[in-house]
């Protein structure tokens, strides 16, 4: 045999080994978190209430969580569906759908401990202490208040169980083994007193960032915070971007007032606006306005305000919407 082959050959064959061992390695010992916490939530009603203004406040949980319908503006919750999952949040990384979170025995997470459900929401492991994908943003709810984590678990425990059983995730390669190593355990940060309007303010606007900053390789790109373009598959055709957040006068939102700004979370989820009928081909929004305008207080969207309005100005233009091809005017 070619020495040169021969030599290809045990590169080849080596090459393949460290593969081999590198992903039995990540297999493995990924994720690397602690065992759920031994924990009993004793719910009181007003955990239950704090719960539930996070849900669907700032938190999104019942946003991602359960149906929501585009065919009206703004996509308003379709009631009945809280909490019973099946939106698909994986793109290009393979077919993710929000999972059941109702308290059913069978299909949803009633037969999981408190410490187990604190722990998916905290350190991205299901129940059997496999990965769930980032899209689910526990890496966030990881820097919260913990007993903010546990009036949420507190609320999600009343929902009505639904039984409605989602298929697993399915990741495709190489992405499986990138979401094993994202688990972590989680460092909770304490919820600002409510006199420090600008901590607070940064404490809520955690969702908006992630929808309102571009990302490259995954991570916020530090010079662009909130400032918009952050591209959406429009819920009926075409592409949304989302808005650019900061002071800036002619491309932000550096015009806007704190009552304006209170103002259009209200309008947007007023039953004017949410009964307008959308068609095909037409705008519509995954910011989920009613969500926020029907449950967060003047205060606390007041306080993301002027988290806002502290940050620095960005000059971007945003071109909200694009409709898809074929009903665009050429
Ligand atoms: C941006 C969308 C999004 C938001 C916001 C979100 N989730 Fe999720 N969640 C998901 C997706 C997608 C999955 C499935 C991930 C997977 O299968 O890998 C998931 C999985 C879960 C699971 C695991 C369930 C199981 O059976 O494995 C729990 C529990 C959960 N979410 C609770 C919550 C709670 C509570 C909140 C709010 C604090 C929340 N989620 C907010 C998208 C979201
Ligand atoms: C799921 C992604 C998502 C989340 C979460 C989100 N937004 Fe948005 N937002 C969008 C998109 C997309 C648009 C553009 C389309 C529209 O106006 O609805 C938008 C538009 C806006 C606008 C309109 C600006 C203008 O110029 O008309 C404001 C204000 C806004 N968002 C504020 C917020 C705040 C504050 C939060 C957090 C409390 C937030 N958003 C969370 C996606 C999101």
């Amino acid at each position: 045999m070619n020495k040169f082959f021969k030599y290809f050959i045990y590169f080849f064959i080596s090459i393949m080994v460290i593969a081999a061992a590198g992903y039995f390695y990540i297999k493995t010992q990924y994720p690397k978190v602690s065992a759920a916490p031994d924990m009993k939530i004793v719910p009181t009603a007003e955990m239950v209430n704090r719960g539930k203004y996070l849900a669907y406040g700032f938190a999104s949980c019942m946003d991602c969580h359960s149906e929501r319908d585009y065919s009206k503006l703004n996509g308003p919750l379709v009631e009945g569906t809280e909490g019973k999952g099946g939106q698909d949040f994986g793109e290009g990384a393979g077919f993710i759908p929000a999972r059941n979170i109702t308290p059913d025995m069978e299909t949803g997470i009633g037969g999981w401990t408190d410490g187990e459900i604190f722990r998916a929401i905290t350190m991205g492991v299901d129940k059997d202490g496999e990965p769930l994908g980032p899209m689910m943003p526990y890496t966030f709810f990881a820097n919260m208040d913990e007993d903010d984590i546990k009036s949420i678990i507190a609320y999600i425990r009343t929902l009505p169980p639904v039984k409605n059983k989602i298929p697993k995730h399915e990741f495709n390669f190489p992405v499986n083994l990138i979401f094993r190593t994202i688990p972590s355990d989680p460092h909770f940060k304490e919820l600002p007193d409510s006199a420090d309007i600008l901590a607070r303010g940064d404490y809520y606007s955690v969702g908006c960032k992630a929808c309102h900053s571009p990302m490259e390789k995954g991570e916020f790109i530090k010079e662009k915070l909130f400032s918009g373009g952050v591209e959406y598959p429009a819920p009926k055709g075409g592409i949304v971007r989302a808005a650019n957040l900061t002071p800036d006068l002619e491309t932000g939102i550096g015009k806007w007032t704190k009552e304006q700004f209170i103002q259009k979370f209200r309008s947007s989820a007023s039953p004017e606006v949410t009964s307008i009928v959308v068609k095909d081909g037409e705008f519509n929004t995954v910011m989920p306005w009613t969500f926020y305008g029907e449950v967060c207080t003047d205060e606390d969207l007041g306080a993301v305000y002027e988290f806002l309005m502290s940050q620095k100005p960005i000059n971007n233009h945003v071109e909200k919407y694009s409709p898809p091809d074929k009903y665009s005017a050429k």
